[in-house]
């Protein structure tokens, strides 16, 4: 099928990928990578689906992606060394607000990847990842941008399309945008200062009292991809579990 006018070589060639498979309706572009992965696809390969029936999210939840509504899309991913899921999926949050800041968009990011625009979230990440024995065989990057509204009034208030800030963006834009900070996504085992530093600048949580998963005061991402957290008995690292404002 053709998204937004152009085919699948075209979009391949011009988002720099060395596969691309766009398809009209999917249960999730997760599944049908993990099924290419399976085939062997190569690292960079792309799914884009107009609609996902069953979009997930982390923590089990749903994924709301309309048709035509945003960019729903998973690559593959096969790191050359082992790296944890939870630094890869915060890498992938950073490359988001990078896209952003491209398209002159100031976003934040609500460790560990949830992408907030104006206090309402515009773009989640799930990265699942296959082992073979002790070793990551692949990592699947889900990716998904609410590009077009209205969004539905149960998700309206804490949920923002990307056309609210920027009237006339399309998908392509975005993927325009986003694609070359994700094709370079390093592999690295740990985040490194400078990644640790720009966290630090789009850091939706820094300072904010927290009620969950520990009580405390979040004070940014250490290493690991870990969220710091200053409580009454000192500091805690928080490897996963959902954050709720104080
Ligand atoms: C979250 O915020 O909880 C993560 C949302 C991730 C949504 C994307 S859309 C493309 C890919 N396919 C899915 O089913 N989920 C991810």
């Amino acid at each position: 099928m053709k998204y937004d006018g152009l085919d699948t070589a075209a979009l391949a060639a011009r988002l720099g990928v060395p596969s691309c498979l766009a398809l009209e309706r999917v249960t999730s572009t997760l599944d049908i990578i993990h099924e290419l992965a399976v085939e062997g696809a190569p690292c960079g390969a792309l799914v884009l689906a107009d609609e996902q029936v069953s979009g997930r999210g982390r923590q089990s939840r749903r994924w709301y992606s309309p048709k035509g509504g945003g960019v729903w899309l998973s690559s593959l991913k096969r790191p050359s060394r082992p790296v944890e899921g939870g630094v890869l999926a915060l890498r992938t949050g950073l490359a988001v607000v990078r896209a952003l800041t491209d398209l002159d968009v100031v976003a934040k990011l609500k460790w560990p990847n949830d992408v907030m625009l104006h206090d309402r979230k515009l773009a989640g990440v799930l990265c699942e990842a296959r082992w073979r024995g002790p070793e990551i065989a692949w990592v699947a990057l889900g990716i998904g941008i609410n590009v077009h509204g209205p969004l539905p009034e149960e998700i309206a208030g804490r949920a923002i399309s990307l056309d609210e800030v920027l009237p006339g963006v399309d998908r392509l834009m975005v993927l325009d945008a986003l694609m070359p900070w994700i094709r370079d996504l390093c592999d690295r085992p740990n985040l490194d200062e400078s990644e640790c530093l720009e966290f630090g600048q789009c850091d939706w949580l820094v300072d904010r009292a927290i009620r969950e998963p520990v009580e405390g005061t979040a004070r940014g991402v250490d290493r690991t991809g870990a969220l710091v957290v200053e409580t009454p008995s000192g500091i805690e690292h928080v490897v996963g579990g959902n954050v709720v404002p104080a």
